[in-house]
């Protein structure tokens, strides 16, 4: 293994007690390059080619009150696979809000628990004294690596392997794009949303696969809301309002305070993948909310959405937490939270809405193959958490078909996270791949990038692979195939087929 500190960039954070700046929630502040990675169990697979990319949170700076982990400063980590080989890098995401502050020499924007009149320049997104630290969520498209913040932000590209030339995307909307921005592989487009205090309070878009914006439509809302993701099928596109979002008449005196109305129902609205606010059919379902959904399909008059119902959005408290961290430490804790695999069935010919549980167990961050994004799909991959603590030990494969299921457990001390499917190079059949994640070994120190055969899921790893320094465990990951971006991947593609 060659490896080359690039840069090591100097913060003024301090840990101190908080729960999410150590162990492997650690920040990381250096970006190194490395080359052919030390296998330390198992065999690389050669018959996978292509990257996967990880968002973490990694603060220079120290909060101006209170840290939470979602206002880390924005870095990615990248492995790529070919030939049996590793290769490694990670970068910070040059975000406008990270170099202001690196410049500053302090934190210079509230974080989501702190008094929004804390931040010293105004900020972006729904909420608009936050940072946009882009540092929530990637996926690949069209040829590159775009980040993406939950509340709305410009969006960061860059190139997948090398992760330099970090760049805003020229189509990024006023109101900016929110994470889980929806990769179609079929058709190359992408499917965005955002959100915002100001009618029509939400926004949907389509940027096409030579990266064009062909569509952009407000999809109006009763008021301001917090969605976190959306999801599309072959024709339609997925978007909510959920009754858990900040309480109207206190956001008119600036408080930013998020209440859950149990009473009042969910609401999807399914739209045509091109439509127009006219277009859209809305349809209501049980009181909830979801942060993430795993895929939907068309079937019959019906579109199919699969996703994880909180059965309690507003918890209480967390128990045992030091004090000043209950309630972050409770919101960060699917357990308190109640998140489990759930089916809602949108009937377009009569509107109503039929839902039903898939599974009992406390899970979360979804992932499937890609290629079935949208259509009728079998098999889905869902994290299991640590209870009280926003990190991942484990995974559960649903065949939803048969309704059986497949679980695998980490060993004690190892913390992986959200896990994408790796189609095998000519895949034979769904589930043909394997699913990928960083993993930090409280045992060793030390970080690994694994490998699960989703066809032997329960084996555990077919290979480990030794990272070069610890890495934080961070929130949402992706996995691209070589020729989508590969010698133009995707856009030389689209330039042949004309
Ligand atoms: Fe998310």
């Amino acid at each position: 293994m060659s490896v080359n500190v690039v840069k090591r960039f100097r913060g003024n954070i301090t840990a101190g007690d908080h729960p999410y700046l150590q162990g492997p929630w650690a920040p990381l502040h250096e970006e190194i390059n490395a080359d052919e990675l030390v296998v330390l169990e198992g065999q690389v697979p050669t018959d996978i080619d292509g990257v996967y990319l990880r968002n973490t949170q990694n603060p220079l700076h120290q909060a101006l009150e209170r840290y939470h982990p979602f206002d880390g400063d924005g870095m990615v980590h990248m492995a790529s696979f070919r030939d049996g080989k590793v290769q490694y890098r990670n970068r910070f995401i040059k975000t406008k809000g990270m170099l202001a502050e690196i410049e500053s020499g302090e934190r210079l924007w509230a974080g989501l628990m702190e008094d929004p009149r804390l931040s010293k320049r105004p900020g972006w997104g729904a909420h608009g004294a936050l940072k946009d630290a882009s540092s929530t969520d990637v996926v690949v498209h069209a040829g590159k690596a775009l980040t993406t913040y939950y509340q709305c932000g410009e969006g960061y590209r860059m190139d997948p392997l090398t992760l330099e030339e970090t760049e805003t995307p020229p189509w990024s909307p006023e109101d900016g794009i929110s994470a889980h921005t929806k990769v179609d592989v079929h058709t190359g487009e992408m499917l965005f949303f955002n959100y915002s205090k100001q009618p029509p309070y939400m926004h949907y878009g389509v940027v096409d696969r030579s990266d064009s914006l062909v569509h952009y439509t407000p999809v109006p809302l009763p008021g301001p809301r917090l969605p976190h993701d959306m999801a599309f099928t072959e024709n339609f596109a997925i978007l909510n309002d959920f009754p858990l979002h900040w309480d109207p008449e206190l956001l008119e005196r600036g408080k930013h305070v998020v209440r859950f109305y149990k009473d009042k129902p969910s609401r999807f609205a399914v739209i045509p993948r091109r439509g127009g606010p006219e277009d859209i059919q809305w349809f209501e379902a049980d009181p909830t909310f979801v942060l993430h959904f795993l895929n939907a399909y068309e079937e019959g008059d019906e579109v199919v959405l699969d996703g994880y119902f909180q059965e309690n959005p507003m918890p209480t408290n967390y128990e045992g937490a030091l004090p000043g961290y209950e309630r972050m430490m409770s919101y960060l804790d699917q357990y308190k939270m109640g998140s489990k695999l759930h089916r809602w069935r949108f009937n377009l010919k009569t509107g109503k809405t039929r839902e039903e549980r898939l599974d009992e167990r406390i899970l979360e961050f979804g992932m499937i193959n890609q290629k079935y994004g949208g259509r009728p799909y079998r098999y889905g991959y869902s994290a299991v958490q640590v209870p009280g603590w926003f990190v991942f030990n484990g995974y559960v494969k649903h065949d939803m078909q048969t309704g059986e299921s497949w679980q695998l457990q980490l060993p004690e001390g190892e913390f992986a996270s959200e896990a994408p499917f790796v189609p095998r190079i000519n895949a034979k059949d769904e589930d043909d791949g394997y699913l990928v994640t960083f993993v930090t070994n409280e045992n060793t120190g030390k970080s690994e990038v694994i490998l699960i055969d989703s066809k032997d899921f329960e084996a555990g790893p077919v290979c480990r692979v030794q990272l070069p320094h610890q890495i934080a465990a961070g929130t949402h990951s992706c996995w691209a195939n070589g020729v989508d971006f590969r010698d133009g991947g995707i856009l030389a593609r689209a330039a042949m087929e004309g």
